[in-house]
């Protein structure tokens, strides 16, 4: 079969780096273009060594014309506000974009306005775009041509939730989220407080009821179930590189317990290669997820309190954005979900 030709632009940041670890052992896609910001006559194999006997190919500042010439789908690894900059000038030239950025999650421009603190400048593509998030949106994921990759936490989030959302035994009222991420969520520029010595030996909440992820989780539960939802969403940094555990606390709508909550979830998300229901009440961890495109989930009943206790654990940088963006190319590519992860 004919390999399709693909490009990160972004490629020595976090999960561009990720994707492009990916796409070298992709049977089905060819790595033909990487860049990134800074204007460096330089290989991306020099630049991350592991890649050395496996990819031969340079990375220089951003050049439209030579993505255009070289690809046929193209990955943005790019900060948001940037990202509206380039994906039209791909979309015009019929080329396929998956988005990783938040530029394209948010339908309504004035909550993005609100969260993002600028204005939407590509209010054409935000229409069309598709939210990928395979598990929500399969069908409309194989004719997109562009797809809003969604955030990290969104997706820790909303896989804990959906199943018992959409099967309607969930008080949608009562959710409250309570996330940690480890700290290449936050990429890998420099700031302040990450720092490894602010970060390490501590933890910390931040962001409280403002997380620009707090809209995104709400826009796709609203879609899935047709209902107003207002999550509480406290997230924290954790001391650890990759990985993100969501403990959700949900009031039930109906009395239930420990093993039917379990057999609702594993029912839904039976045919999903990426997601794990585990069994008995056992609850999952971030290195049973770590360097995975898996979404694991536990859950347990607090029968007296009519509670459910859901956790979920992804890597932020596999599920939560590079591997669940292979796996949107491999949807709209009509390859095997799982190739390359
Ligand atoms: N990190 C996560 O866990 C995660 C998860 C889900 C989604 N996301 C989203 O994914 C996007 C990328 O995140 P990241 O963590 O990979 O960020 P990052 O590590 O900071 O990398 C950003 C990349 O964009 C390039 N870049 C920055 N400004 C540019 C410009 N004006 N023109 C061209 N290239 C530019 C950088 O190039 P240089 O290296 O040359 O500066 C670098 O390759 C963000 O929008 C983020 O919100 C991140």
């Amino acid at each position: 079969m004919k390999k399709i030709r693909v490009g990160v632009v972004g490629a020595t940041g976090y999960t561009g780096e990720e994707i492009v670890k990916i796409l070298a052992k992709h049977p089905q896609a060819e790595l033909t273009y990487v860049s990134g910001k800074e204007d460096r006559d330089v290989k991306i194999q020099d630049i991350f060594p592991y890649l050395k006997n496996s990819l031969d190919l340079e990375c220089r500042a951003f050049s439209f014309e030579e993505a255009a010439e070289k690809c046929d789908l193209v990955f943005l690894s790019l900060p948001h506000t940037v990202s509206q900059e380039f994906a039209p000038r791909f979309l015009k030239a019929k080329i396929k974009v998956i988005d990783v950025s938040a530029d394209y999650r948010l339908k309504d421009e004035a909550i993005y306005e609100k969260f993002y603190k600028v204005k939407h400048k590509d209010l054409v593509s935000l229409r069309q775009a598709v939210y990928g998030l395979p598990e929500a949106n399969r069908d409309k994921i194989k004719s997109a041509t562009l797809i809003a990759n969604p955030g990290c936490y969104p997706t820790g989030s909303i896989l804990g939730i959906l199943a018992g959302a959409k099967k309607g035994v969930l008080d949608l009222d009562s959710i409250i989220i309570d996330a940690k991420s480890g700290v290449t969520g936050a990429g890998r520029k420099a700031e302040k407080a990450l720092n490894f010595s602010e970060v390490n030996e501590s933890f910390k909440a931040y962001k409280l009821f403002e997380h620009q992820h707090v809209p995104e989780i709400n826009q796709e539960l609203e879609r899935a179930t047709r209902k107003e939802v207002s999550v509480v969403f406290v997230p924290h940094l954790l001391p650890i590189n990759r990985g993100i555990l969501s403990t959700i606390y949900v009031k039930l709508k109906k009395k239930t317990n420990t093993a039917e909550l379990i057999a609702l979830y594993k029912k839904f998300y039976q045919n999903e290669p990426f997601v794990k229901v585990y069994e008995g009440g056992a609850l999952p961890e971030i290195k049973h997820v770590a360097h995975t495109n898996f979404c694991d989930i536990g859950l347990r009943v607090n029968e007296s309190k009519n509670l459910a206790v859901i956790v979920t654990a992804i890597d932020n940088l596999g599920k939560g954005a590079a591997g669940q963006a292979v796996q949107n190319m491999n949807i709209m590519s009509g390859f095997d979900e799982r190739a390359g992860l």
